[in-house]
């Protein structure tokens, strides 16, 4: 029998100082389920939302933040065929992964290959998932045609540089600072642009010619949604995905009538429940693809669980470039 596991916990809605750091009992794996010792578990900016109680889920307390982990297969319950202890693997379970131990239903696991390591691995799910799902299922997007990634060198931002190259697209990057510029384009970005220091709306227009943008990523919202709208080519879409600026814009749908473009809703956690295969197929194909040396899943820091305030503050405070990754 194993002893007691470390967890991040959070007991109340409150600021990351608030998190503690304390030994309770491991899981057990049950029927179906696999019991995965944690080597790396990934933050994503909801994670800075989920412990204050502003996230769309509101998970029973006690719970763990981090919603994505790879690791170690440790035992594996009852009619559990195509994982094995010793596999590595990573998942995906919405929050909890920030502890040693997590038991999780087989199914759920994606089996790594030997090349691929744990840290990047365990911030794949999310970004990666999110953004192919967003710029094939969603956006159709075309080879050739012109995407733009806004807050480009966040999670999400980097997945859709990297992917929207991996789909043969022109990839122009959006981010506040030079030095996240310079990241976007050693990622793969053809363009880039300042919003910071330069007018969106004029520098996409340059950039996208006469004919404009055909596909606009945006997980950041606020004041650079509509000058994004505006920038849309006839029947470009603009995909909603999140809104890391704090504020939800409102659109004037006249400019969704005068293009007869598209605003396309993300919601990949609530599509990975309706499609779950096509979810284990395209997570099989991001790993595929990352093993290949197409994808970066770029890991800017690594902290041990003790920290995870100074992990989600580094992300709250917009200086993460790729992922926050924690090695419980
Ligand atoms: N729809 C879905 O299914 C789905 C899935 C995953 C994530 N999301 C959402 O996507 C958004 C981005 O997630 P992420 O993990 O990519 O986050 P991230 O790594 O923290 O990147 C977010 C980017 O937003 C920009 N930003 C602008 N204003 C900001 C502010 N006030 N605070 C923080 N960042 C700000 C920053 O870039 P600049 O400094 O360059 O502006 C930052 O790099 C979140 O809202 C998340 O909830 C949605």
């Amino acid at each position: 029998m194993m002893g007691g596991m470390k967890a991040v916990l959070c007991t109340h809605f409150g600021t990351a100082n608030e998190l503690e750091l304390k030994d309770i009992p491991p899981p057990v794996a049950g029927p179906g389920e696999a019991l995965v010792r944690v080597k790396a578990a990934a933050l994503n900016f909801f994670d800075t939302l989920i412990i204050a109680g502003t996230y769309q889920q509101k998970p029973p307390f006690p719970f763990s933040p981090a919603a994505e982990f790879a690791g170690i297969v440790e035992s594996v319950g009852a009619g559990v065929t195509d994982i094995a202890p010793g596999d590595r693997v990573m998942g995906y379970l919405g929050w909890g992964a920030a502890r040693e131990y997590v038991a999780v239903a087989a199914q759920q696991l994606v089996k790594l290959p030997a090349d691929l390591s744990l840290e990047h691995a365990a911030g794949l799910t999310v970004t990666y998932g999110t953004t192919l799902y967003a710029l094939r299922e969603r956006a159709a997007l075309k080879p050739g045609e012109t995407l733009v990634a806004l807050g480009a060198s966040g999670g999400t931002g980097l997945a859709a540089i990297e992917l929207g190259k991996v789909l043969g697209a022109r990839v122009i990057a959006c981010a506040s600072s030079d030095e996240k510029l310079a990241f976007a384009r050693d990622h793969g970005a053809d363009a880039v642009v300042n919003y910071a220091s330069e007018d969106l709306r004029d520098a996409l227009k340059k950039l996208g010619g006469e004919h404009g943008v055909d596909v606009v990523y945006d997980p950041v919202g606020g004041r650079y949604a509509e000058p994004a709208v505006r920038s849309l080519a006839w029947q470009g879409r603009y995909l909603v995905v999140g809104f890391a600026a704090g504020d939800i814009p409102k659109l004037p749908l006249n400019l969704v009538l005068l293009k007869s473009c598209d605003i396309r809703g993300v919601f990949w956690g609530a599509w990975t429940k309706r499609e779950p295969r096509a979810q284990r197929a395209l997570m099989t194909e991001i790993v595929t693809w990352c093993a290949q040396g197409k994808l970066s899943a770029h890991v800017h820091a690594v902290y041990p669980l003790a920290e995870i305030a100074t992990a989600l503050g580094a992300i709250a405070d917009r200086k993460v470039m790729g992922k926050i990754v924690l090695r419980p």
